[in-house]
């Protein structure tokens, strides 16, 4: 086995096919036993129902190579309990316990050499989807469905590594109208691209999108949560029915409690309250935590003190603690760490 001479330090998030994917069918109420596939192309009817209404779900989670050389995922049951909550509210048939894993796993393994190698700040990307396959014309779900797997190596998700980031106040909303589309536990990002290209081309990274009932609360961005950090050092995430559950949040929360010693928790978070923070960061898989240096409230600039050169105190700590299990550097508690 050997790594593939890849430039692991300059990748960005971007797509690069691996050799191999995972795909498992389902048919006749039931999956098939799944295998590992090398032709990267997906050939279905020209009505399949994720074509039609975009009845799709999909998970990320990323493949470490640890300090001591063993391949590594991170919470991938987190990852196969949401991907069921996804598919259950899309009328999609569920997988059935350790499918996901045993999936994770196989695919990762023939992808071995694509595992970026420990220190070179890359991580293997896996990107689990489930969809709707057969024909259908009315508005129903699919009979037939398929579970796949693709992997892509990938490095930092936001364009200048670890600076800071400038995002703004978004005006548009996620929610699509009546609730079909391309969802991760009930987001639709099919809704988010008109607004992440607008942001771009006023140069923001990203969105903040407030809650769509009254838009006062700080919901997410289009791919990460909100982290927070108050002046008084405590650690506060948007507690919202209405936001991605995310894993890397949920995880940080008990880092910040049980290894930093810190305060935790979730709570409603106003924007009114943003501008008291004295830390912000996003959280998520593919931003790992990547800091916030400014936010613009449709022209005024909220600053937070950590300010544009280099993360804050509280939250590189939290990354330190967090990548540093990730990869193997720091014990992890019990069940976080999956050996391939
Ligand atoms: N929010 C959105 C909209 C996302 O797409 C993601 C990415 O997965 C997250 C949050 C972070 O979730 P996780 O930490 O589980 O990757
Ligand atoms: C992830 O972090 O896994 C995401 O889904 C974020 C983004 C690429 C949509």
């Amino acid at each position: 086995m050997a790594k593939k001479d890849i430039d692991w330090g300059s990748l960005g998030f971007g797509y690069i096919e691996t050799d191999y994917r995972y795909l498992a069918s389902f048919k006749d109420g039931k999956w098939d036993e799944g295998q590992i596939i090398t032709d990267p192309n997906v050939t279905l009817n020209e009505c399949a129902c994720v074509f039609q209404y975009a009845q799709t779900v999909f998970e990320g989670l990323k493949a470490y190579t640890t300090e001591d050389g063993r391949t590594v995922t991170f919470r991938p049951d987190l990852n196969a309990e949401r991907i069921n909550q996804s598919a259950a509210r899309l009328q999609m048939p569920t997988l059935p316990e350790g499918m996901f894993i045993d999936a994770v796993k196989k695919v990762v393994k023939a992808n071995e050499d694509w595992v970026p190698p420990f220190g070179s700040g890359a991580s293997l990307y896996v990107r689990p989807y489930i969809m709707g396959t057969n024909a259908v014309i009315g508005v129903k779900p699919a009979d037939e469905y398929q579970f796949r797997i693709l992997t892509t190596p990938v490095g930092p998700y936001f364009k200048g590594g670890a600076k800071p980031l400038t995002i703004r106040v978004s005006d548009f909303d996620r929610a699509a109208p009546n609730g079909t589309g391309h969802i991760k536990a009930g987001l639709n990002y099919a809704m988010s691209l008109y607004a992440i290209v607008d942001a771009h081309e006023k140069g923001f990274a990203e969105n903040m999108y407030l809650d769509s009932a009254t838009r006062t609360k700080v919901e997410e961005t289009g791919g990460a949560n909100f982290l927070f950090v108050t002046r008084d050092g405590k650690v506060v995430t948007p507690k919202s029915n209405t936001i991605l559950p995310s894993i890397t949040r949920r995880s940080l929360i008990q880092v910040a409690k049980e290894y930093l010693g810190l305060e935790a928790e979730e709570r409603e978070i106003t924007l009114e309250e943003v501008k008291d923070m004295a830390e912000c960061g996003l959280c998520g898989t593919a931003a790992v935590i990547s800091p916030v240096g400014k936010v613009n409230d449709h022209g005024t600039e909220i600053c937070f003190p950590s300010g544009m050169d280099e993360m804050g105190p509280i939250t590189k700590k939290l990354y330190d603690t967090l990548t540093g299990i990730q990869m193997g550097k720091i014990k992890a508690p019990e069940g976080w760490i999956v050996e391939i």
